[in-house]
């Protein structure tokens, strides 16, 4: 039996298993029985139709919702979140689609909120700027200055700040949860471009995207949900676009299924 705190763990070692999650918020039964593996290094695109359950989903992953039914495996442990803590403390990240950064504080300041390095009772500001400053540069994310307010810089520059943040908590597991929606196209490239970097150190990255484009670009394998439920899982190489498509609106119907 693997360790979980083994770090050196090969492309495609199982970092996280899903099986059968429910949720109901009251009446609404958002997830109706979901499965999700997600191996190391791999970037696994989670699509469907609005509504589907990805956002509910992955915020069960997360820790910020407790599911019903199922179970969450990490690293070869079945595991209970009660809390985003929880989540974290086994490496799972997630970047929210509403970024959670604040507006009127700098660059750095976001990078470090509450953990700032300190001097004494003091925030060592060079210290933090510094740190920012490298930070963003390994990641090759381009700012002005770390001293920049948050609310003046672009959306693709805000959106690679916030991963950058997740980023620094050494995820084994990086949620991004509509990433790119609201981006220009070069900012699209960037934030892409975060991904596949972060993969290549190993980490497993879950992308929820409408832009079924970028799935071929960024994507190993991706898993379709339609209303609640886990519908298909494959490997991207064996896709395209319509097939995609097909699998999202259930427009195709499948040969086992006509059969
Ligand atoms: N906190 C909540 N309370 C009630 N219903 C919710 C809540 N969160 C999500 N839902 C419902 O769950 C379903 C799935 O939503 P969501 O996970 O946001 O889908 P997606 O991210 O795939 O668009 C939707 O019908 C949504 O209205
Ligand atoms: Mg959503």
């Amino acid at each position: 039996m693997m360790s979980h705190e083994s770090t050196d763990a090969r492309a495609g070692d199982t970092l996280v298993t899903l099986e059968g999650i429910t949720k109901s918020f009251g009446a609404v039964q958002s997830l109706r029985g979901v499965d999700l593996r997600l191996g190391a290094g791999e970037v696994l695109g989670l699509v469907g139709d609005n509504g589907a359950g990805k956002s509910t989903l992955m915020k069960v992953l997360a820790g910020a919702i407790r599911h019903d039914a199922g179970s969450i495996t990490v690293g070869g442990r079945q595991v209970r979140f009660h809390s985003p803590a929880d989540a974290r403390s086994e490496h799972i990240g997630i970047v929210y689609q509403d970024l959670a950064l604040c507006d009127t504080l700098d660059v750095a300041s976001n990078l470090f909120l509450g953990r700032e390095p300190r001097r004494g009772p003091f925030v060592d500001r060079g210290e933090m700027h510094r740190q920012a400053a490298e930070m963003l540069s390994t990641l090759h994310v381009r700012v002005r200055s770390t001293h920049q307010e948050i609310g003046e810089l672009s959306g693709g520059q805000r959106q690679a700040v916030a991963i950058a943040r997740a980023v620094s908590f050494q995820p084994k597991v990086l949620i991004l949860d509509e990433p790119t929606a609201a981006l220009a196209v070069a900012e699209v490239r960037q934030v892409l471009r975060m991904i596949r970097e972060v993969a290549a150190r190993g980490v497993g990255v879950i992308l929820i995207t409408h832009r079924l484009q970028d799935l071929f670009e960024v994507c190993d394998r991706i898993t379709v949900m339609y209303e609640g439920r886990s519908v298909e899982d494959a490997a991207i190489a064996d896709l395209d676009i319509e097939t995609l498509v097909g699998m999202i609106t259930r427009s195709n119907t499948t040969t086992e299924e006509a059969a």
